[in-house]
């Protein structure tokens, strides 16, 4: 179905590729040896005091930035150790020990997992005298240093194993030396969506939508503490008691949020949002009965026709994903800026700016929240605005630019319904400190958003979109909603799905002529 001029449907590039990878490897530690002169492990000349609270102060980002990009290296093989004597900070590389466990448990028995260990000591000794070039190995090439070590301990112990202990052994030290340990399997696992630590010994994931305990584990919280610092240190960022929480990427996009004792009681706890290196597309979404394809012509013909609109849901119901497809609908040649805490839309347009927020340093300074990043992008030209979520303040700004002339601004806002969601836009733009009126407030809801698209994780974990929904104006103190789609559940069938489809209410919604200005005019039975 096609009732409005589409543009040619963006050329399918993959992802923009994230930046974090680290730079070449710089000089190398020389096995904690004294370190030469201009070494960054040096420690400084005039040693602070030493004041154990003080430790965390070490400013790694700013003082020590090469060394953090040799670390991201160097840890493949040694974690570095920070510290603190009457000299002051000091770095040093150790061996890394070598962890047990990892997500291939059931296949590999306890004495394959000690053959393990040993392969892996016996990797990290054999490469202590050159780490400088073991550590610029690629994945390939460790894989086949460890196949061949592993076959040369194997013929000297005389172990038997089956072609697949050696296959899961040999991948298992290589995601503890180049990879991310216990980890790794599960972030290789297409089926897996999110990736949850709760401590070391209970990992959990999400499968096809549903919460699973997974056999993978950490040797223990050290062990997890240091594919935490693996994943953020390449990214100029820490962690450790002072600053004991952390938002990173993986490399391939991922969203990783840290968080360590003492907030976390039970040990290191990791959330891992992982996203599909090719972005979900419009496609995939109706083929898995998110939506429907009228309501993607629908949803089109909005983006195109340049309304603001807001993707409400719960965590993990799919807001940024829809949101992403939402972009997708931008004509190629408006000029987008994008806002985010950690840059996860994927857009395939090219003009586009990606911002990302900065949290304060360990001194409290230089944070830039999304919403100096708002009011910085209406002076970057923008056609469209997106901000990847709603939280907080930076809706006002939002608000006021989408009443100021930038319509078809996008956004996400954590709510459970389209009712709800006007009303955290309430609080929210309460949060900016302002002292509107709770009426004023809502006449600039209602004038700036003309839709909500509800989207939810219903019980069999699929996602859908559940309402999509009109904002239409006030009556009185009241924000007037009105749905134009509405996901009805007849209920769940013998395989535990839920059975229901999403019929059109019938109305037309007021924003037709709006869409019509731009050129865009829906049949009438798109309502019926
Ligand atoms: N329509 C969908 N069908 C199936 N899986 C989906 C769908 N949309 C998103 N997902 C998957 O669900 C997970 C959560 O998606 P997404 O990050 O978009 O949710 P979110 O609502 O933005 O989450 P958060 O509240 O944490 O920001 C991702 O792993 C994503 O790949
Ligand atoms: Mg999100």
């Amino acid at each position: 179905m096609q009732f409005f001029k589409r543009r040619e449907d963006p050329v399918n590039e993959p992802p923009m590729a994230p930046q974090t990878q680290p730079p070449p490897p710089q000089q190398q530690q020389n096995g904690g040896q004294a370190p030469p002169a201009g070494n960054p492990f040096e420690p400084p000349m005039r040693a602070p005091e030493y004041d154990p609270m003080a430790i965390p102060r070490i400013s790694v980002a700013d003082r020590l930035t090469p060394v953090i990009e040799a670390e991201a290296h160097a840890d493949d093989f040694f974690s570095m150790r920070r510290g603190a004597t009457a000299d002051g900070a000091v770095f040093s590389l150790e061996p890394n020990e070598m962890p047990a466990a990892d997500g291939a448990t059931s296949v590999l028995g306890a004495d394959v997992q000690d053959l393990k260990r040993r392969i892996h000591k016996r990797f990290v000794k054999e490469s202590e005298d050159d780490i400088a070039s073991v550590s610029r190995l690629t994945k390939d090439q460790i894989t086949e240093q460890i196949r061949l070590l592993t076959a040369t301990i194997v013929q000297e112990e005389g172990v038997a194993l089956t072609q697949t202990q050696r296959r899961v052994l040999i991948d298992a030290v290589v995601s503890e030396i180049a990879g991310f340990g216990p980890l790794e399997p599960l972030l290789n696992d297409p089926e897996v969506s999110e990736v949850m630590v709760n401590s070391a010994s209970l990992i959990y994931v999400e499968r096809k939508g549903k919460l699973i305990k997974s056999d993978a584990y950490f040797e223990d919280d050290a062990h997890a503490l240091r594919i935490i610092e693996r994943i953020v240190a390449p990214l100029g960022r820490r962690v450790d008691e002072s600053s004991p929480m952390v938002d990173a990427r993986l490399p391939d996009g991922s969203r990783v949020n840290a968080i360590i004792p003492p907030l976390a009681l039970k040990g290191p706890s990791i959330t891992i949002r992982k996203f599909s290196k090719d972005p979900y597309k419009a496609e995939d979404l109706v083929r898995f009965g998110t939506m429907t394809p009228q309501m993607v012509e629908f949803l089109r013909a909005c983006v195109y026709g340049r309304l603001n609109i807001i993707v409400a849901g719960g965590t993990g119901s799919g807001k940024t994903t829809t949101l992403n497809v939402l972009s997708s609908f931008i004509p190629e040649d408006e000029r987008i800026v994008t806002i985010e805490d950690a840059a996860e839309l994927q857009l395939q347009q090219e003009h586009v700016v990606t911002l990302e927020s900065r949290p304060a340093n360990l001194e409290g300074k230089g944070e830039v929240a999304i919403r100096a990043l708002v009011k910085n992008s209406l002076r970057m030209r923008p056609d469209r605005i997106i901000v990847g979520e709603c939280r907080a303040g930076e809706a006002l700004d939002m608000l006021q630019a989408m009443n100021t002339g930038h319509d078809g601004s996008l956004s996400t806002a954590h709510a459970n319904t389209p009712r709800d969601c006007v009303s955290r836009l309430e609080t929210m733009v309460l949060m900016a400190g302002t002292a509107l009126p709770v009426r004023a407030i809502r006449e600039q809801i209602a004038s700036a958003i003309q839709l909500v698209v509800q989207q939810s994780r219903l019980r069999d974990g699929s996602r859908r979109i559940t309402q999509v929904t009109e904002i239409q104006g006030m009556e009185g103190d009241v924000v007037v909603l009105q749905d134009i789609f509405r996901f009805e559940q007849r209920g769940m069938d013998s395989n535990g799905r839920v059975v229901g489809e999403v019929k059109a209410t019938g109305l037309r919604p007021k924003f037709v002529s709006t869409l019509q200005a731009h050129g865009v005019s829906l049949p009438k039975d798109l309502f019926l």
